[in-house]
């Protein structure tokens, strides 16, 4: 430990989840530079890149052809596109759920495409599902708890974080998490994947079923997060939104990317909006 409340031995070092006090931990072997900062690139490509991605569930026909997500320290990457586009199946890909059959996932440079999701954790890699992301019938508490399971130090410090940043979870401490509003048991299961303290958060339609204050209030926190240094990759459907909190933005259609840019980028495009805004 080095006694920061979030990192230990990998990835941004200096820096709390709330406390933001700049890019690239300076003992870090490898640095990464976040949209305009302008710090040293030492390695080649993105922080974490599913790279040119196909493969599909088990035996059956490719959902994904060919499909690239990627993001930087930092940085928010929203996935946005039709039902049934690929948007999970590729969320899961990244993670090591899903037979990638050609293409492959790295992170910091390495070639992870072959680890457990369990492996991928240690690096430093947190998903949370679109479905089932909580236990219900646990307490929020035991619910972090769960979150550490492959920690083996304090994790007190951050789950008291995890409440700063979520003060209703600290109040609901004590309750199972199946009594939480739905906007609550995000924030849950946003809090149980930070307590691996992750470089990279993989959100799968964090605002699903929320009212739109509860998404414009998650949207602020999950930017706070992404402040910290942690790299967000989410999927959203409510696009436009999350278009405007995203650094990079990918149109996800059939499996394949159909436009990608900046959030600003995309928002402005008149194909993407007639065809994925609503004009
Ligand atoms: N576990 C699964 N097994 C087989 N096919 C699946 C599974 N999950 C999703 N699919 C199929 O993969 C395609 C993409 O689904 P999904 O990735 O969930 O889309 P999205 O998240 O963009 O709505 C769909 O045709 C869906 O039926
Ligand atoms: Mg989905």
């Amino acid at each position: 430990m080095t006694g920061n409340p979030w990192q230990d031995d990998r990835g941004n070092k200096d820096r709390s989840i709330t406390k933001s006090s700049g890019a690239g931990g300076s003992g870090d072997p490898v640095r990464h530079r976040t949209m305009g900062s302008g710090a040293p690139r030492v390695t080649d490509g993105p922080f974490l890149i599913g790279d040119n991605m196909t493969g599909g569930y088990g035996s059956g026909a490719d959902i994904l052809h060919g499909c690239t997500l990627a993001v930087d320290p930092g940085q928010i990457a929203v996935i946005v596109g039709p039902n049934g586009a690929g948007k999970s199946t590729a969320m899961k890909a990244v993670f090591g759920m899903l037979n990638v059959r050609s293409g492959a996932v790295r992170l910091e440079g390495e070639d992870i495409t072959h680890l457990t999701p369990q492996d991928r954790v240690a690096k430093g890699m947190a998903f949370v599902p679109q479905t089932h992301n909580i236990f219900t019938s646990m307490t929020v508490e035991e619910n972090l708890e769960m979150g550490a399971f492959l920690r083996r130090d304090d994790i007190g410090k951050t789950i008291a974080q995890v409440y700063d940043l979520f003060p209703i979870l600290g109040d609901k401490r004590r309750q199972p998490a199946g009594e939480l509003s739905g906007g609550q048991r995000q924030q849950v299961a946003v809090g149980r994947a930070l307590m691996t303290k992750p470089r990279v958060l993989m959100l799968d339609e964090p605002t699903a079923g929320v009212s739109p204050i509860v998404m414009d209030e998650l949207f602020d926190r999950i930017i706070e997060v992404a402040r910290t240094g942690i790299s967000i990759l989410m999927v959203e459907q409510n696009a436009r939104q999350a278009l405007e909190i995203a650094d990079r933005g990918y149109v996800l259609v059939q499996g394949s990317n159909a436009f990608t840019g900046t959030g600003e980028e995309l928002l402005s495009n008149p194909d993407v909006r007639a065809s994925f805004l609503g004009g």
